[in-house]
């Protein structure tokens, strides 16, 4: 790679660039690439030869130095421009430094004084531009957390609204909730947000959104929560493909510091790409015999995925004992123990959902959802929790009943 700084020369006066042309001849550290006699010449030639400097004249019949300047800084922002003026132009001078000019050298000068303007502006862009580009390296990296059940009506929905609600409540957390569950989602209908758009609409508009910006497609339930509802009809769900589902919760993991996926108790394309994008799965688990055999069924399934035991968080959700099962034996069949235990609570949990307001705010002192606020801790990043500086969070919860 070629160390030499690219320059072009841009003076309506040949005779000028000429000079400045011989002038760089003599130092090694740069090389003229292209000349240009006017402001409309000078855009097109940086845009085509990609200089690392512009020598500007700023007085030019037609596009002047400073209104070039100015196009050149936004369309091609990665040269510096260096404005050359002769003395007594100090207003016009200011004037193109606001522009966006990087350095500037006053007529005539010497070999030296334009090498050194050159490096100066050079070395400035470069720094700037690194800075960029550490910046957008450095993309944030949300967690996914992906809620899972192996039986229909386990209260995945109530626990996605309720932890979303919840964790966005916390201090500097950025929580989206996708709506999975791509074929009888209602997500938006428990949380009273009407979706003006849907995962299906980010199928119709693109087939692969890694590059793009899927905040249009977000539903605002507040500043710190925003939702991608599920197609409002079941027949829309056949367009959405795993393959999109995994891409879009990639993107959101870098504009959000929670991204909580609801899903569909079926190990379909979508319930499946969510699972393998989580970083944990909360699979919700009841009392009754049916739930405990397809949790039981779910764990197999999700252990053959190849899924690491950690990543694997399993919720008792309507936990106080009526049917004669105890948490305690149902642990032993799955071989795992409970991470949280959230009680039955029919009548808060009921009108909630139909006032559309999720019950860690609307019932806060209930116990269903003070067992769900130490759900959302548990589930918090590291440095949210710290930020709360909420001590009381056990590994493990005292189980309801016992
Ligand atoms: N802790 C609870 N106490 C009492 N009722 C509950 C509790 N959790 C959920 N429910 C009720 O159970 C029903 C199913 O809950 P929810 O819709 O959250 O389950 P789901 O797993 O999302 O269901 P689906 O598989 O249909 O998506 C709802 O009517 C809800 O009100
Ligand atoms: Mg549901």
């Amino acid at each position: 790679m070629s160390d030499k700084i690219r320059a072009l020369i841009v003076d309506d006066v040949a005779a000028t660039r000429e000079n400045i042309k011989k002038l760089m001849e003599f130092h090694p550290e740069i090389e003229a690439v292209g000349q240009a006699g006017t402001g409309e010449e000078a855009i097109a030639l940086a845009k085509a030869l990609r200089p690392d400097v512009i020598l500007m004249d700023i007085n030019m019949p037609g596009m002047d130095g400073i209104e070039a300047t100015e196009r050149l800084s936004l369309e091609v922002p990665d040269a510096a421009v260096i404005i050359m003026s002769v003395q007594g132009e100090q207003e016009y001078l200011r004037r193109a430094m606001m522009a966006g000019a990087k350095n500037y050298l006053t007529k005539p000068f010497t070999g030296d004084e334009l090498i050194h303007a050159a490096k100066d502006a050079y070395n400035r862009e470069r720094k700037v531009r690194e800075a960029l580009r550490a910046k957008t390296a450095d993309k944030k990296q949300g967690k996914i957390i992906c809620i899972f059940s192996g039986k229909g009506g386990a209260g995945k929905t109530t626990l996605a609204v309720n932890l979303a609600v919840a964790l966005a409540g916390r201090p500097l957390t950025k929580v989206a909730l996708v709506d999975a569950d791509i074929q009888f989602g209602d997500v938006s209908l428990a949380l009273n947000v009407p979706a003006r758009s849907t995962l299906a609409d980010v199928v119709a508009e693109k087939e692969n959104p890694d590059d793009e910006v899927l905040s249009p497609y977000m539903a605002i339930y507040s500043d710190q929560l925003h939702i991608l509802a599920a197609p409002a009809r079941p027949e829309q769900a056949e367009s959405i493909t795993g393959k999109l589902v995994g891409a879009v919760l990639k993107q959101l993991r870098q504009s959000y510091d929670l991204v909580l996926v609801d899903t569909a108790s079926a190990f379909n394309e979508a319930t499946i790409a969510a699972l393998d994008a989580a970083d944990s799965v909360l699979l919700v688990a009841g009392l009754e015999l049916p739930a405990v055999k397809n949790t039981k069924l779910a764990l197999e399934i999700m252990q053959s995925l190849g899924y690491d035991d950690e990543k694997i968080m399993l919720v008792l959700n309507r936990a106080t004992p009526e049917g004669g099962i105890e948490a305690g034996e149902v642990e032993t069949t799955l071989k795992r123990r409970f991470v949280a235990a959230i009680p039955t609570d029919a009548r808060t949990v009921a009108s909630s959902i139909n006032q559309g307001l999720p019950f860690v705010l609307s019932h806060p002192a209930t116990a269903v959802a003070r067992q769900m606020q130490s759900l959302a801790g548990l589930v918090a990043p590291p440095e949210m929790v710290a930020a709360e500086a909420e001590t009381k969070n056990p590994r493990r919860f005292k189980l309801f009943g016992r």
